[in-house]
């Protein structure tokens, strides 16, 4: 773009900025209920709920919480609800088997809010890590993480969530190969219709500690997750992965973490032109939190600031933790 403006004093930006309604008026970026997606914690029980200590305001809930949660997300005009569970430690194993257990914790919070609340759309990750008695997003032997064996349970797992009424399948195990795969499965078992966001540039990083503990992960987990998940120095690379998705399958794609790589995010938006989504995650999150807490910096502002850096980014939508308690906010600000 070039552009030639005039010259001081006939052109003084400061006039676009003199008031709330003018700089409402050319904002160039906005902020509404429908760009997200709510990652809930799901837990065996009933009307139980039980916090998350290293996400301070985020708790674990049964799946009747976890119902009257969605129907309330659903009234804000969230388009989406996305379940993690919080797997009870004897049904984990190196095996995974519980990943596609056509009754595991998040198939049937899927069965029980599709038929409570049939307008919200639900995403599930399809990853071992919370079945996983080794932690990680694939299976492990000999201290290795296997490719293609990983392929074979996460096709399973993949088919149970569809069944269970998944709208959106989100691969977030980086894995070589899966969307084809999980795509394929989908159409041979007559699941056309779900749809795949893809984990593409996923990199192995810090921020994620809290979430593990919000799942049950951090204990099992031996070494990191770089032979799979992407270096926190590449962004041509985070674009090959991006590339491959979508030849395979995948009808939207996903930056992870999200603030440290709207770089990432760019990139995405500007190069491919399709539905690309950023996940703030545990550890933004618990950032924000903390630095509240002791009364550094202006919380309510920060969290606005924060997810509007994504939209800025081009993204179409964001995963956040703040998504109910933003989305309150707008409407009750209307
Ligand atoms: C599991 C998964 C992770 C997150 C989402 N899905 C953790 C990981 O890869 O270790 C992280 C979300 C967050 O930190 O909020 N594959």
């Amino acid at each position: 773009m070039t552009h030639s403006f005039s010259q001081f004093p006939a052109n003084r930006p400061r006039r676009l900025r003199r008031t709330d309604w003018m700089r409402n008026l050319v904002r160039e970026n906005i902020l509404t209920p429908a760009d997200f997606i709510w990652p809930i914690f799901v837990m065996e029980g009933n009307d139980a709920s039980e916090p998350v200590p290293s996400m301070p305001g985020v708790s674990r809930m049964t799946i009747d919480r976890a119902v009257i949660a969605a129907n309330e997300a659903a009234n804000l005009g969230i388009p989406v609800v996305a379940l993690f569970p919080y797997t009870p430690t004897e049904l984990k194993s190196s095996s995974c088997d519980e990943a596609f257990n056509p009754d595991n914790l998040v198939n049937k919070a899927t069965r029980a809010i599709k038929a409570a609340v049939p307008d919200i759309g639900i995403m599930l990750d399809v990853a071992l890590d919370p079945y996983n008695s080794d932690g990680h997003d694939g299976i492990v032997k000999d201290g290795i993480i296997l490719n293609d064996e990983t392929l074979m349970v996460l096709e399973r797992q993949a088919l149970t969530h569809a069944d269970a009424g998944a709208d959106i399948l989100g691969p977030s195990d980086m894995m070589d190969g899966r969307i084809g795969v999980i795509r394929r499965a989908l159409e041979q078992n007559e699941f056309p219709d779900v749809a795949i966001m893809s984990y593409s540039a996923k990199f192995a990083s810090a921020y994620y500690g809290p979430f593990r503990d919000a799942v049950g992960a951090t204990g099992a987990l031996i070494g990191g997750k770089h032979t799979y998940q992407m270096d926190a120095g590449n962004s041509d690379e985070a674009m090959r992965m991006i590339s491959r998705d979508l030849n395979e399958g995948a009808d939207m794609v996903m930056v992870k973490p999200g603030l440290s790589y709207l770089d990432i995010c760019q990139r995405a938006t500007t190069e491919f032109n399709v539905p690309t989504f950023a996940y703030q995650v545990s550890g933004e999150y618990a950032m924000i939190e903390a630095a509240s807490a002791n009364g550094w910096i202006d919380r309510d502002k920060v969290i606005l600031e924060s997810l509007l850096a994504f939209k800025r980014a081009g993204c179409a939508g964001i995963l956040s933790y703040y998504a109910f308690e933003v989305a309150e906010k707008m409407i009750s600000a209307d």
